[in-house]
């Protein structure tokens, strides 16, 4: 995959006196099966999170709360999107390798999955991951 097929995408947004909504449905705001959904938080500044990309899976990330960047590169380019709402999220499908940085105090990122854990799924070494765009 290419930086060219990361996208923003705008979750639906239920405007409401009492409070805004937002929703996520597998397979239509998304455009994978939902597998699983994990939070990172507590990230003590400075900290980076991830620098890995995955064989198959595709995921979407959203920052609950706070902020902080996802750093994407494909091999070819590179490129970071802040994010800093949640009622929208980045796309980032599989091939990618991507970090998540600056994180602000109290920041809280969801991440949803099309598949379960599996460490297997993980290119954790960025040459190996050159290798494989091959
Ligand atoms: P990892 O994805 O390597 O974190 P990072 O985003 O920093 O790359 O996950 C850290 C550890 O957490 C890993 O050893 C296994 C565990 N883990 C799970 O058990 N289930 C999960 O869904 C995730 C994301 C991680």
């Amino acid at each position: 995959m290419r930086l060219s097929d990361v996208r923003i995408i705008n979750l639906p947004k239920i405007l409401d006196e009492r409070g805004n909504l937002s929703f996520i449905e597998s397979e239509n705001h998304i455009p994978f099966k939902i597998e699983r959904t994990y939070l990172i938080y507590d990230v003590p500044g400075g900290e980076v999170r991830g620098g890995h990309a995955y064989k198959e899976l595709n995921e979407f990330i959203v920052a609950l709360s706070g902020s902080f960047d996802v750093v994407l590169d494909d091999g070819f380019e590179k490129k970071t999107y802040s994010l800093n709402r949640s009622y929208y999220g980045l796309y980032v499908p599989n091939m990618i390798w991507r970090s998540l940085e600056n994180f602000s105090t109290n920041a809280l990122c969801m991440i949803v999955a099309s598949e379960k854990y599996n460490e297997s799924d993980y290119l954790r070494n960025y040459s190996e991951f050159q290798k494989q765009l091959l």
